[in-house]
């Protein structure tokens, strides 16, 4: 379905904005929305109108197939502000795509483009000054779809929202991250929602990273869900494993998501010449590895996290921690990434919008 945006969309402004209130030196990360949210209704095989209106709480049945079934997708995305005041998207259509992907998966209706991506623009445009200057500052976005039709027979809804929100945002981690290697809980399973942006993805990952928290690990590396034998997610991030100087990361699969930051690293590193081995890693590699001095370094890599170094790992009950290193991979493709989407270096891929 094709709509002129533009002339199509209902913009509802804020009386005054907030925005003076915030602090943005100290946010925690998805705390602070903007003034203006994007809203767009599907009911009766058509998606409706959509509108940009003030960010507020609103009405649900309490039989909304979401708070009984969990038919609720979600993206991640962030606007970066360069010194010349402009604001960029970084990849977005993959997130489009992707979100698409996560909704056939959940049997909900297909986000047109006008809508998720012109739409996306549109409320940027208004709420740009919310995107601040400065390495590190962003604007993460999350477009999102929600079953609204009421009843609890458990089939899926007729009725659907698409929203997205907008939250002005600095680190997602702070301090080191130490992880548990998973060895009996599992995110996804062959057949399963893993690779879609699921909501229910993430609340199932809650109890097992409880646990390891409360082992002082900030995360799980999840393994496969019949062995336990290899590596696949960090948490909410992909994960990638630096062995001597070649880069290994997990293959996508139904189980593993396919992450925007994942697939822009690998293709980084392998620009700088960095050797990649894009295949299933096991952990007992990364025990060994651990042991004779080979395996370098660890990190996760998403959206809200960037690129996030490990500093050590547990398995049953051992802990492995990685040594301090010079020139570390991981800070290394970071930078060339972020330089990329804060427009500080040449971006030759054509990521940037
Ligand atoms: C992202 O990295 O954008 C994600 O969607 C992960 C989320 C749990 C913050």
């Amino acid at each position: 379905m094709s709509l002129n945006i533009q002339s199509e969309i209902d913009i509802m402004k804020v009386a005054s904005s907030k925005i003076n209130e915030v602090d943005f030196e100290n946010l925690t990360f998805g705390n602070v929305f903007t003034d203006h949210m994007l809203v767009c209704d599907f009911k009766e095989g058509a998606w409706q109108k959509p509108a940009i209106k003030p960010y507020e709480p609103f009405l649900l049945d309490p039989s909304a197939k979401v708070f009984h079934y969990g038919q609720a997708i979600f993206e991640g995305m962030k606007a970066y502000k360069t010194e010349d005041d402009s604001v960029w998207l970084f990849r977005p259509d993959e997130n489009y795509i992707r979100f698409n992907k996560s909704a056939e998966r959940m049997c909900m209706p297909e986000v047109p483009e006008s809508v998720f991506l012109d739409g996306l623009k549109e409320l940027l445009k208004i709420e740009k000054d919310w995107v601040k200057k400065g390495k590190g500052n962003t604007l993460y976005i999350r477009p999102f779809m929600i079953a609204i039709g009421s009843g609890v027979v458990a089939q899926p809804s007729t009725q659907y929202r698409f929203m997205i929100i907008l939250s002005p945002a600095r680190a997602y981690y702070s301090g080191e991250v130490k992880v548990l290697v998973a060895d009996y809980y599992s995110r996804a399973a062959n057949g399963g929602i893993g690779a879609a942006k699921a909501a229910g993805n993430y609340s199932g990952q809650f109890y097992p990273t409880k646990l390891a928290n409360e082992q002082g690990f900030q995360q799980v590396i999840w393994t496969d869900d019949s062995t336990h034998t290899k590596l696949e997610e960090a948490g909410t991030m992909n994960v990638f494993f630096r062995i001597n100087d070649t880069l290994y990361t997990a293959p996508t699969s139904e189980r593993i998501l396919d992450g925007v930051t994942r697939k822009s690293l690998i293709d980084l590193a392998k620009r700088e010449g960095i050797h990649v081995d894009v295949r299933p890693v096991l952990v007992s590699e990364l025990v060994e590895g651990a042991k004779n001095g080979t395996l370098k370094e660890i990190f996760g890599a998403g959206t809200a996290a960037v690129v996030n170094p490990i500093v050590g790992f547990s398995y049953q009950d051992t802990y492995y921690e990685l040594p301090k290193i010079e020139n570390s991979m991981a800070l290394a493709l970071k930078e060339k990434l972020t330089n990329i989407q804060y427009k500080l270096a040449e971006d030759t891929f054509g990521w940037t919008v």
